[in-house]
């Protein structure tokens, strides 16, 4: 696990962009997991102004997000469709038929959706980079405490800790949604990396427990420790909980200097 830790939430925005700008530059076709929530909004536009300048395209990129409300339909404005649209894909030039959502369609048995996300993530080869950010609870996706580790796309029941947090996007309580379909935990696992994005001092605890509490079904982020390939970046006051952040400081410095050198040599 890397750990980046920067001064602000703007700044791991744009840190965030340039690790997705140099994978896009080296992969042009990668297929990429992308997360909806107030975390990721300042990446994606720092994405979008990339793509307005020319310097990143989207033309031969696929997505995948981890999750939708359930009974909530693609055109509906509080949709993660509609919110993916607002912040990032209308303003890239990513083909609309390459963004997959875990949608029901009205027809749909909602029991298949899962499956047939779990078949089309593999038939596009599998995810090259998931970017993540973590509920306050600990969640990845919606994959909630208690979420199995080994879970794939499927229907989760919202804590109503997260209800209460994404209560301010729904205009009254009664037509915000209790259910959601999202990439389960051992998805999000397949991806060959993931980026994982965390600011604001209301994520410290979740971010301390992931990092350096024992993996446990009860904070599901903290699985992230098994994956052989995870890019954590922090604002300081996220990472303010951290047993060991001066080691983690030491750590980023020495590489810092490495590639310093590295590059001049
Ligand atoms: P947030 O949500 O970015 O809106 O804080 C993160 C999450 O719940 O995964």
């Amino acid at each position: 696990m890397e750990l980046v830790i920067l001064k602000d939430s703007e700044q791991v925005a744009a840190a965030g962009a340039e690790h997705l700008q140099d994978l896009l530059l080296n992969k042009p076709n990668a297929v990429l997991g992308l997360a909806t929530g107030r975390t990721p909004k300042s990446m994606y536009r720092q994405l979008a102004n990339l793509c307005k300048e020319s310097s990143l395209s989207f033309r031969d990129v696929t997505t995948f997000n981890l999750d939708e409300y359930l009974g909530v339909q693609p055109n509906d404005a509080q949709s993660y469709r509609s919110t993916m649209r607002r912040e990032l894909f209308d303003d890239i030039d990513i083909d609309p038929a390459n963004t997959y959502l875990p949608e029901c369609a009205a027809d749909q048995n909602p029991l298949d959706v899962g499956p047939d996300y779990e078949a089309a993530i593999l038939e596009k080869g599998g995810i090259d980079c998931q970017v993540l950010g973590i509920g306050q609870n600990g969640h990845i996706g919606f994959n909630e405490p208690s979420s199995s580790l080994n879970s794939r796309t499927r229907i989760k029941t919202l804590t109503r800790e997260t209800i209460e947090n994404n209560r301010q996007y729904f205009e009254d309580a009664e037509s915000q949604p209790q259910l959601a379909i999202t990439m389960g935990i051992a998805t999000i696992m397949d991806a060959r990396q993931i980026l994982l994005l965390a600011t604001g001092a209301a994520k410290a605890e979740a971010v301390r427990q992931s990092i350096e509490g024992a993996v446990s079904a009860s904070c599901p982020a903290s699985i992230l420790q098994m994956h052989e390939r995870v890019v954590v970046l922090l604002d300081e006051p996220a990472a303010s909980k951290l047993a060991r952040l001066d080691y983690y400081l030491w750590v980023q410095n020495q590489k810092r200097r490495l590639l310093a050198k590295i590059a001049s040599d």
